[in-house]
């Protein structure tokens, strides 16, 4: 392919914050669970492009938008090989792979409807463990119990 053709496939941000390598099933949840559905912030996103790495993959990318911690932490739970890139005057100033939590507070509703912090007005801690097979699991300080990644819920 000619180099007149090299040019991004989803247009630059000035300012902003660009989340690549999503997995593109994943994509309208991280927009839906950032809320960035509900910003006036210009949004763009692409979803089935081609990846080296995964084959295929989304990216999104939001303008005026720095996320953090907690935000930074939903995401590594939605989509754990993400990465966040920063973009300040049309530069890349920080590039970083989101890495999952070992403690996840506030954010996820526990899978147990009798658990304290669905009774009460009680902040929800877990943490997180993996299982036999490596799959991630959010286990409850209250009750204990697990609540497995389909179940995520965020508050
Ligand atoms: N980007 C952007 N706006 C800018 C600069 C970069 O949206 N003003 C996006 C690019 O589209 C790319 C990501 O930020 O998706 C990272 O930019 P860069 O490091 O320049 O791209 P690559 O070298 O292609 O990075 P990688 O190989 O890690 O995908
Ligand atoms: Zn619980």
């Amino acid at each position: 392919m000619s180099d007149k053709r090299k040019e991004l496939i989803v247009s630059a941000i000035s300012n902003g914050t660009v989340i690549d390598h999503i997995p593109t099933d994943r994509v309208f949840q991280v927009i839906k669970i950032l809320g960035l559905d509900q910003l006036s912030n210009p949004l763009y996103f692409g979803v089935n492009l081609e990846s080296k790495k995964f084959g295929s993959k989304g990216i999104i990318k939001v303008s005026n938008k720095f996320f953090e911690h907690e935000e930074i932490n939903k995401i590594a739970l939605v989509a754990p090989s993400a990465t966040l890139i920063e973009i300040r005057d049309y530069e890349v100033v920080d590039k970083r792979d989101v890495t999952i939590p070992e403690t996840v507070d506030k954010i996820v509703k526990c899978v147990n409807p009798n658990c304290i912090t669905n009774k009460e007005e009680v902040t929800t801690h877990f943490n997180v463990i993996y299982d036999e097979n490596n799959v991630m699991k959010l286990s409850c300080r209250y009750c204990e119990k697990n609540t497995s990644k389909e179940n995520i819920f965020f508050i």
